[in-house]
């Protein structure tokens, strides 16, 4: 297949093909898919082989191959063979939106958290590292509290704690900082009159740099939960209208615009940390959004990305009337290409 540069709209009916699509283009990005279930989902079922190969222009043009011979993963980009993930990562970067990513709005806190974890992640080598550590030392150390260690023998853990923390709280700030800088500037281009706010709170900045203490005192609360209840996992991020939390009453359309537009404030975040722009994997966009906020949307992104839009109402070709750099993709049954435009 071949895409524009611009939006390419996949439309067709249920089942034909179209999430297939953006899973193949994300497997070329980071060498998996994005379906929860993903392993058994990416490899067709009773096939012992697959291959995604891709032409990814640019100031230099790469040619990305994923293979999967039984078991054995081989990629290559230009023939080189990749040793390890991290080297294809942000060699193709993508955005994702499917619909199960709505849980970031709708869900517990945990999937935000897991959310910015991701983006600080793929942007922030020293943020990756300390947190990786961190989760690994908080695992370790719950261990010692399901085991009804002694304080003397999780102190240990405890002490390489607070450096740690710190260097996630001090990324966490200044991520939200300019993060909520860029949504809030989106999300007035798509609902000018409709107030939102990203809140960030985690301990405060005193308690923060006395964590070795606040673990002491909570070590008999933590005992009994065998859990960890301080620290950089403990964080709470909420989303709000307004005064009001998403999550417990907005409606599912503007749950949906508010993903949206946060999908495409990461898109630039990213751009602007990494100097990499993404392209955009938007699964069944336009569900749950009106016909003004779907147009909205395409405005924001308004050729700034190259885009791929999965869709089964065929209706919102008239979207796309003042769009330029558009290519329509008509998928049949038994993943036919009906028509490129
Ligand atoms: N591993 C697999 N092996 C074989 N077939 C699969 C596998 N995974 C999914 N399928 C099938 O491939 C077809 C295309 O699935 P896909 O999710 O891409 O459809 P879609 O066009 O996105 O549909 P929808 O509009 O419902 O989202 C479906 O019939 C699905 O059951
Ligand atoms: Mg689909």
């Amino acid at each position: 297949m071949e895409f524009s540069e611009g939006i390419n709209l996949i439309y067709g009916q249920n089942g034909v093909g179209k999430t297939s699509i953006l899973e193949a283009i994300h497997t070329l990005s980071i060498s998996k898919s994005f379906r929860a279930g993903y392993k058994k989902n990416i490899q067709k079922i009773n096939s012992d082989t697959m291959s995604v190969v891709g032409i990814v222009s640019g100031k230099v043009e790469k040619i990305i191959a994923y293979r999967k011979i039984l078991n054995q993963k081989k990629i290559k980009i230009n023939e080189q063979v990749v040793e390890k993930i991290s080297d294809l990562v942000g060699v193709f970067p993508s955005i994702v939106l499917s619909p199960e990513d709505i849980d970031i709005v709708s869900g517990g806190n945990s999937a935000r958290l897991m959310y910015v974890n991701k983006i600080l992640s793929i942007s922030n080598k020293d943020y990756l590292y300390a947190l990786a550590r961190y989760n690994k030392i908080i695992k370790l150390r719950n261990k010692c509290l399901v085991d009804n260690k002694h304080y003397r023998e999780v102190v240990v853990w405890d002490e390489q704690l607070p450096l740690l923390a710190q260097k996630i709280w001090q990324h966490r700030r200044d991520f939200f900082e300019h993060f909520n800088a860029l949504f809030k500037e989106m999300w007035t281009k798509v609902i000018p009159s409709e107030k939102v706010a990203i809140k960030y709170k985690s301990l405060k900045i005193e308690d923060q740099k006395n964590l070795l203490f606040e673990l002491e005192s909570r070590f008999e609360k933590d005992k009994v939960r065998g859990l960890t209840g301080v620290g950089p996992h403990k964080d709470r991020i909420n989303f709000f209208f307004g005064d009001v939390d998403i999550k417990d009453q907005a409606s599912q359309g503007e749950k949906k615009i508010f993903l949206v537009v946060l999908k495409v404030a990461e898109a630039k975040y990213l751009h602007m940390e990494t100097n990499k722009k993404p392209v955009l994997l938007l699964d069944d966009l336009f569900a749950k959004l009106d016909r003004s906020r779907g147009k909205k949307i395409l405005q924001l992104i308004d050729n700034k990305y190259q885009t791929f839009i999965t869709t089964t109402d065929n209706s919102v070709e008239s979207y796309f009337n003042n769009f330029e750099n558009v290519n329509f993709i008509k998928l049949k049954k038994n993943n036919e290409l009906c028509s490129v435009a």
